[in-house]
């Protein structure tokens, strides 16, 4: 049997150490957000049925054609790592008829997606997202709601980030504007890249975000979709950036922000950092009115967003926190049992960390410096006889002995 190490695989990380501070330090904070929000917690299943991207994501898309985890399990199923959160949410959604019940819902989610992409900074083949999706409301007002809690979360974290907006279109406008789209470009297909070329069949929008200079050069002329929008599409676009203009909130209009994905129509945005390198979209979201009745349900507006955490955490520092962290800790065996006494008692509103080896004075200090304590507290010999503690607060340097019933 081979004994070399085995590894986790390319493109998927541990979360450890100084990251899993900054993981759980983001994911608490940001759900604190989302709740004041009046979002509520959901989880779906990490594995679905293939099915499931290939309709809500799009065949044509990259996901669904080149970076899907897809196997068929033992029972014969095709089924496949999700690779975005939306999906799953509105099949739910619909499964458990909150599409027939009507009203509003808003509910947040995390955890981890799978795309096989080649791995590089800040592009990992698992990644974390933290998303956001709202049932039931066709008003621009839930749009620029949802564009402010992303806002408002990351300058909880003190992000700064650029947003770029964009119009989609719907049913009513997209086609005819597709159409000249195609017209145009075909005129110098050839000079266009071989993924430009596919798409112009497949998706012929996605042209638009194409990476590649040349395509980009050649596409400073092409027909911009906010010229082409219909009435209903025109005003709440126009309404949405008012709204984000009389609350301060600085924005981009991106002509050629599309998405990867094909379920967007109207609004589409996304908040990108020139601090990460070159995969710089740190969150992205849109309106997806129709992607309900494409699961099977009954005609219910959408829209979301799903922040990149591992991206974000490269930008997150902690806050300053002033909360106190207790050190307990005791010079003999027999002192022991009170620590466990003491430390349910305080748990339920302060971190409390126990030494359960027992210890001179000064290396119980140095080990509290060391966890960042900011309360050492200590059972010795006469404590114990005494039903005492010994406390010392380090930020005040203040000392005391008082009874265990009043610490
Ligand atoms: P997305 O733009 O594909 O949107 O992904 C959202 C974020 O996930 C990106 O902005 C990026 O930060 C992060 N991300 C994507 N791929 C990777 C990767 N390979 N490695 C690291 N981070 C990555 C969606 O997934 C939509 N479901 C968002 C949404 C929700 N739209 C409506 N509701």
């Amino acid at each position: 049997m081979s004994k070399q190490n085995i590894q986790s695989l390319r493109g998927m990380n541990d979360i450890l150490g100084d990251n899993s501070e900054l993981f759980t330090y983001f994911i608490d904070n940001a759900s604190r957000i989302a709740k004041n929000y009046g979002f509520s917690y959901l989880e779906t299943p990490i594995l679905e049925e293939t099915a499931l991207f290939k309709r809500s994501v799009g065949e044509s898309s990259d996901i669904v054609n080149k970076e899907m985890y897809q196997f068929i399990d033992k029972g014969e199923n095709d089924v496949c790592l999700r690779p975005e959160g939306t999906a799953g949410v509105v099949r739910s959604f619909v499964q458990n008829k909150f599409d027939r019940a009507g009203g509003t819902y808003r509910w947040f989610y995390y955890g981890p997606m799978f795309r096989y992409e080649r791995p590089q900074k800040g592009r990992l083949r698992e990644f974390h997202q933290f998303g956001a999706e709202v049932f039931g409301v066709s008003s621009v007002y839930e749009d620029a709601n949802i564009i402010m809690m992303l806002k408002d979360i990351l300058d909880f974290f003190k992000i700064g980030f650029n947003l770029q907006l964009n119009s989609l279109g719907c049913p009513d406008c997209m086609p005819m504007y597709r159409d000249n789209l195609v017209k145009h470009l075909t005129s110098f297909k050839d000079e266009l890249c071989e993924d430009c070329n596919r798409r112009i069949e497949t998706n012929p929008i996605r042209v638009l975000d194409c990476k590649n200079e040349n395509c980009q050069k050649l596409l400073y002329n092409a027909p911009k979709i906010t010229n082409n929008l219909c009435e209903r599409c025109d005003t709440d676009f126009e309404k949405l950036k008012k709204i984000l203009d009389f609350n301060g909130i600085e924005y981009e209009i991106d002509t050629n922000l599309v998405r990867g994905l094909d379920y967007y129509s109207q609004t589409a945005f996304e908040f990108t950092s020139s601090e990460i390198g070159a995969q710089s979209a740190i969150a992205g979201g849109g309106r997806y009115d129709r992607l309900v009745e494409f699961l099977g349900g009954r005609p219910t507006p959408g829209i979301g967003f799903a922040i990149g955490i591992e991206r974000l955490l490269e930008l997150v520092k902690i806050n300053e926190s002033n909360e106190d962290i207790i050190y307990l800790g005791a010079m003999s065996d027999e002192a022991l049992n009170t620590l466990t006494k003491v430390a349910s008692s305080k748990r339920g509103t302060t971190k409390t960390l126990i030494e359960y080896t027992p210890r001179g004075f000064g290396k119980h200090f140095k080990l509290a410096e060391k966890q960042g304590a900011t309360i050492v507290a200590l059972v010795g010999e006469n404590e114990l006889k005494d039903g005492t503690i010994y406390t010392k607060n380090l930020k005040t340097s203040v000392e005391s002995t008082i009874k265990l019933e009043d610490f």
